[in-house]
């Protein structure tokens, strides 16, 4: 395995390479991250996998300068998985000025639910991960569905940019008693990770109401919301949309239920989808 750390060696490897598969990442990698990059060896080669924390997706107050940065252990790891390139860019590489250009999602998809709580984040996402995507040139581009409104996010970019690029969602990879695992749940001290549980066990329990014919989306909502509350969690939304394009429920469409909220202070997400009701 290669790891590179500019964008003109990341070129001089890879160049002729018409079936690259690519994973970005912010580091810190655990078993979600690793299946992607599985998922990628299936799809095409050679596999690169970028490390970079992207301060654009980041709000002042949010934890960019504590987010952990692990990088020897992240290569490890992804040379067990089969990773063969890792790039693994600075600050100064990516972003040799200030960003002046950047990639604006359309609003009604970018500024409700994680775009409403965290204003400016997709816009960050879409503009690292455009320029991830031209340093990496990749036929196929994995996106776990842990980040389901950043994987749509996506999908719609490459979509009206007309990117050469085939999007693939890998499903969310959980602990054993359901948490989604997550670069955050390291935060959470060992009561926090024993609770962190409920917020996937909402989830659960909305999908059952919902097969069992509750039709309710704004009191399945607000019970969920109100449970967390009740347990100490601040929530920001459970929201139950349409798969299609995070709208409101229709009939005969696919669900999904998503949810952020936090626990002490570190922010959960997570989701769930539900067959058409
Ligand atoms: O999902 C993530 O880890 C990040 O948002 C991404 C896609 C690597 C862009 O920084």
């Amino acid at each position: 395995m290669q790891i590179v750390h500019t964008i003109a060696d990341l070129r001089s490897i890879l160049a002729g390479q018409a079936k690259t598969a690519f994973v970005p990442t912010m580091g810190n990698l655990h078993e979600g991250h690793l299946s992607l990059v599985q998922m990628a060896r299936s799809h095409g080669a050679p596999v690169v996998a970028s490390i970079f924390v992207n301060r654009l997706q980041f709000a002042p107050h949010e934890d960019f300068d504590t987010y952990p940065r692990t990088l020897e252990r992240d290569c490890e790891l992804l040379r067990g998985a089969g990773c063969d390139i890792v790039f693994a860019p600075s600050e100064r590489e990516l972003y040799p000025e200030p960003q002046r250009y950047t990639v604006q999602p359309p609003a009604e998809l970018a500024d409700i639910l994680e775009g409403h709580f965290r204003p400016g984040f997709f816009t960050g996402v879409c503009t690292v991960v455009l320029k991830l995507f031209n340093c990496v040139q990749p036929r196929y581009a994995m996106f776990g569905k842990k980040d389901y409104q950043q994987l749509m996010v996506i999908r719609r970019m490459v979509k009206q940019f007309a990117l050469p690029i085939g999007i693939v969602a890998g499903e969310t990879s959980r602990a054993a008693d359901g948490l989604a695992l997550s670069s955050r749940n390291g935060y959470l001290d060992a009561e926090q990770r024993a609770e962190a549980v409920q917020l996937s066990a909402a989830l659960r329990r909305i999908a059952e109401a919902v097969a069992a014919g509750g039709r309710d989306w704004a009191k399945l909502e607000s019970d969920a919301m109100a449970g967390l509350a009740a347990r100490d969690w601040k929530p920001d939304y459970v929201a139950i949309r349409r798969q299609h394009d995070l709208g409101e429920p229709a009939p005969g469409e696919p669900l999904v239920v998503l949810a952020a909220a936090k626990l002490g202070s570190t922010r959960l997400i997570d989701n769930l989808e539900l067959p058409a009701p």
